[in-house]
C-alpha cells in the first residue's frame, strides 16, 4: 500500500486553492461539497471557474500567496497546471508544514485526490496512486454500476436503529447475522425502494422477535434480457446477487447467471416450446413454496418478464399467497433485436406505431386462422408488427396478413438468436415468410419482424457490423 486512505472531515476547515482553469474549478466543487472552506487564489480566473465562484458563493482572491495564507489553513490544493507555478506551491506548502495535493503531480504531492462514488454516507474512494487517474474513473464506473444509487438511504436507515437494536441483541454474531439479513432481505429491498415506514415496521417486528420473520421470502420476477449479458440491467444483476435462489428459463443465457452468488441454488425449469421441464402450475407452486421458507428467490426469465413471459400469472399467484413481489424490467427481444440487426422499431417516415403480437397457439393463432389477432387492423399501412413464438405459424401469419390487405412484398426480417454471438438476420418479403424460415434452417428463439424499418436491417451479427464498420 503506497498511499493510505483515510477520510478527512473537512467541515468548515480552511482548504487553500490555486488556480485558474477547469482543473481548479473541478477541486473548488469537490472541496466545498465537502463542506471546505476554500481560499481561492487565481491569477487569471477562467469564465468556468468565475462560474463556480458565483454559484458556490466562494470569493476569489488575486493577491500573490504569502506564507502567512499557507500558515492560515489546514490543507493546499494546486490546480495550476503550470510547472513553475506548481512546484513553487509545494515546496512553499511543505515548507510551511502542510499536506499539499497538485493535479496530475504525484511527485508534488503529499496526498491525491481518489475517483469517488458518493452515496451518501456510504462513500467509495479508489487511488491508482496517481499512476493513472482514468484507469481510477474506470474502476469508480464498474463500483457505481453495483451499487445502488439509493445505498446511502440504507446506510441511513441503520444509523437510525443501530443502538437500538445494539441493546436488543448483545451477542456480536448475532447482530452481524440479523444486519446481513436486514440488508439482504425484503427490509432491505424496502429501504432501497423508498418505503421506509414498511422497512421500519418489519425491522421492529422482527428484532422483536429476535430476528427477520421466517416467512418473509421475496420473489424477484426478473427479466435478463435477450441474450447479450451485457444488456441485463443493474437492477436485475443486483437481484442475482442477493438471491437465495434462481429459477431459470431456457431462453437465459448462461453467462447471465455468473452474476448469481456461487451457492445460490439455480433451479432450471426449461421453457421453451415443446420443452417444459416443469409445467407453469408447478413453478407457481415452486416459488410460493420456496419464498414462504424466507427466501429471496429470483424468477429469471428471458427479455420482459411481463411480455410474452407468463410473468403476470407468476405476479398473481404470488400477490395471491401473501408473497412479497418485485418486478425488474428486462429489455425484450423486439428491442434487442432491431437494435443489434440495425434497424428502427419506428421510424418518421415509415412506421408510427409498432405492435408486438404472439404466434403462439395459446395466444388464439389456430391453425384455420381464426386467430384472437385483428388481421385488418394488422394490415394497415405504417406499422410495424413483430412476431414474438411465430416460427411455426410464419407462413399462416404471413396469409393472412397480405389477405387482409398488406402488401405481398412488405420487407421483413427473421432475427434468429437475436443480441448473442451468433445472431441470424434473414432478410425478404412477407409472401416469402414460410419458405426462409425453412430454407434457412430458422431455429428457436427467433423473431419475425414486419415492415418497411426491416430493409435497413444488416444481415450480419452485431460483432461483424462493427468491425465493418471499423
Ligand atoms: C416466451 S417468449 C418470451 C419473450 C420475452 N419475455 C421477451 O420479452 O423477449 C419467447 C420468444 O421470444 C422471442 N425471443 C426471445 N429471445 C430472443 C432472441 N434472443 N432472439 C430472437 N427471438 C427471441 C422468440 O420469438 C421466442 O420464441
Amino acid at each position: 500500500m503506497r498511499s493510505f486512505p483515510l477520510f478527512l472531515k473537512l467541515q468548515g476547515r480552511p482548504v487553500l486553492l490555486a488556480g485558474s482553469g477547469a482543473a481548479a474549478a473541478a477541486k473548488l466543487r469537490l472541496l466545498a461539497a465537502a463542506g471546505a472552506r476554500v481560499r481561492l487564489y487565481a491569477d487569471d480566473p477562467s469564465e468556468e471557474l468565475l462560474q463556480a465562484c458565483r454559484q458556490l458563493s466562494i470569493g476569489c482572491e488575486h493577491a500573490t500567496l504569502s506564507a502567512a495564507d499557507l500558515d492560515a489553513v489546514d490543507l493546499v490544493v494546486g490546480a495550476a497546471g503550470e510547472d513553475a507555478a506548481d512546484h513553487a506551491l509545494s515546496v512553499a506548502a511543505r515548507a510551511a508544514g502542510k499536506l499539499v495535493n497538485i493535479v496530475d503531480r504525484p511527485d508534488l504531492s503529499d496526498f491525491t485526490m481518489p475517483a469517488i462514488v458518493d452515496r451518501g454516507e456510504i462513500v467509495v474512494a479508489i487511488s491508482t496512486d496517481g499512476a493513472s487517474p482514468v484507469l481510477a474513473q474506470r474502476v469508480r464506473a464498474a463500483i457505481e454500476s453495483v451499487l445502488p444509487p439509493a445505498l446511502g438511504r440504507l446506510a441511513r436507515f441503520a444509523r437510525r436503529f443501530r443502538g437500538a437494536i445494539q441493546a436488543r441483541i448483545a451477542e456480536n454474531g448475532a447482530r452481524r447475522r440479523f444486519w446481513n439479513q436486514v440488508f439482504a432481505g425484503p427490509i432491505g429491498q424496502a429501504v432501497l425502494a423508498g418505503d421506509e415506514r414498511r422497512a421500519a415496521r418489519d425491522l421492529i417486528r422482527a428484532v422483536n422477535k429476535g430476528e427477520p420473520k421466517a416467512d418473509a421470502g421475496l420473489v424477484s420476477l426478473v427479466g435478463a434480457g435477450p441474450g447479450d449479458p451485457e444488456l441485463l440491467t443493474l437492477r436485475a444483476a443486483r437481484a442475482l446477487r442477493e438471491a437465495d435462489v434462481i429459477v431459470y428459463d431456457k431462453l437465459v443465457d448462461p453467462a447471465v447467471l455468473d452474476y448469481a452468488r456461487r451457492d445460490a441454488r439455480r433451479i432450471y425449469v426449461g421453457k421453451s416450446k415443446g420443452d417444459h421441464t416443469l409445467p407453469q402450475a408447478e413453478i407457481n407452486a415452486l416459488l410460493v413454496a420456496e419464498a414462504k421458507a424466507g427466501r429471496h428467490v429470483v424468477r429469471l426469465k428471458g427479455g420482459d418478464p411481463f411480455i410474452f413471459g407468463r410473468g403476470g400469472e407468476e405476479l398473481d399467484t404470488l400477490v395471491a399467497a401473501g408473497i412479497r413481489v418485485d418486478v425488474v424490467p428486462g429489455i425484450t427481444a423486439a428491442a434487442g433485436c432491431a437494435a443489434y440487426a440495425g434497424f428502427p422499431l419506428t421510424h418518421r417516415d415509415h412506421a408510427s406505431s409498432v405492435t408486438f403480437v404472439s404466434g403462439h397457439s395459446r395466444d388464439g393463432l389456430a391453425k384455420d386462422g381464426i386467430a384472437a389477432l385483428d388481421w385488418q387492423a394488422l394490415a394497415r399501412p405504417r406499422q410495424t408488427i413483430v412476431v414474438y413464438m411465430g416460427l411455426g405459424a410464419a407462413g399462416v401469419i404471413a396469409e393472412r396478413l397480405i389477405a387482409a390487405g398488406q402488401e405481398a412484398t412488405t420487407p421483413i426480417a427473421i432475427i434468429e438468436n437475436g443480441t448473442r454471438w451468433d445472431q441470424r438476420v434473414i432478410k425478404g418479403e412477407l409472401n416469402q415468410a414460410e419458405a426462409l424460415v425453412r430454407d434457412h434452417g430458422i431455429a428457436t428463439p427467433a423473431l419475425l419482424v414486419i415492415g418497411a424499418v426491416t430493409r435497413a436491417a444488416q444481415m450480419g451479427a452485431r460483432a461483424e457490423l462493427l468491425a465493418a464498420a471499423e
